[in-house]
């Protein structure tokens, strides 16, 4: 697929078929979300790949805040993938100290990054997904014991998708961009 059909075409998507996303497919998707940029090509973000049945029913009753469309979303999707990232390096020096102003933005900048670059992949693939962010942190990190180090960025959903959704509308450019 052509990148800026890639960009453009790729939607959030919520309903899937039941046929499963297999480990090469992931894996396919995980090695080409490895090349996005990250600070000083640190690499800190990683990928919990979720198909256990019990296991996703437990993250979409007891983590998603009671939010029913995320909650939906959790238990039909045939995969979860838990983006975490390594945490105190993105952003950091050596010594342990902020390399700036903006403390630990770097990380989740990162994170974000390599889901946007997932998420395309998947599409690229056939595949479709949506990135949930109302989520609660501390509970998810505790049902998938997350290792200490790590911090939950991010869940997407990933599978065969149900639906077309529309585009929902885009600002104009000229809304967006301005010059000095
Ligand atoms: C950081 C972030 C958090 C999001 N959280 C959720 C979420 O919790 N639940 C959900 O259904 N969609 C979520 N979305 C998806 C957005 O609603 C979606 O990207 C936006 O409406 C634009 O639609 P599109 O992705 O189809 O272009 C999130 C997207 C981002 C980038």
């Amino acid at each position: 697929m052509e990148a800026l059909d890639c960009i453009k075409t790729r939607r959030s998507v919520r309903k899937f078929t039941d046929t499963p996303v297999t480990k090469e497919e992931i894996e396919q998707i995980v090695a080409a979300a490895a090349y996005a940029p990250s600070w000083k090509n640190t690499q800190i973000a990683r990928y919990i790949v979720v198909t256990d049945e019990k296991k996703k029913r437990n993250l979409a009753e007891t983590c998603m805040l009671d939010f029913a469309y995320n909650q939906k979303t959790a238990l039909h999707a045939p995969a979860l993938v838990v983006v975490t990232m390594l945490t105190a390096r993105s952003g950091y020096e050596r010594d342990g100290s902020f390399s700036t102003s903006q403390g630990t933005h770097w990380q989740s900048f990162d994170a974000g990054i390599a889901s946007q670059t997932f998420c395309l992949a998947a599409h690229a693939q056939g595949l479709g997904t949506v990135i949930m962010g109302i989520f609660d942190e501390n509970k998810v990190a505790e049902v998938l014991d997350v290792p200490a180090g790590q911090q939950v960025a991010a869940i997407l959903a990933i599978g065969h998708p149900a639906e077309e959704p529309v585009c929902p509308k885009r600002k104009d450019v000229d809304a967006l961009v301005s010059y000095q």
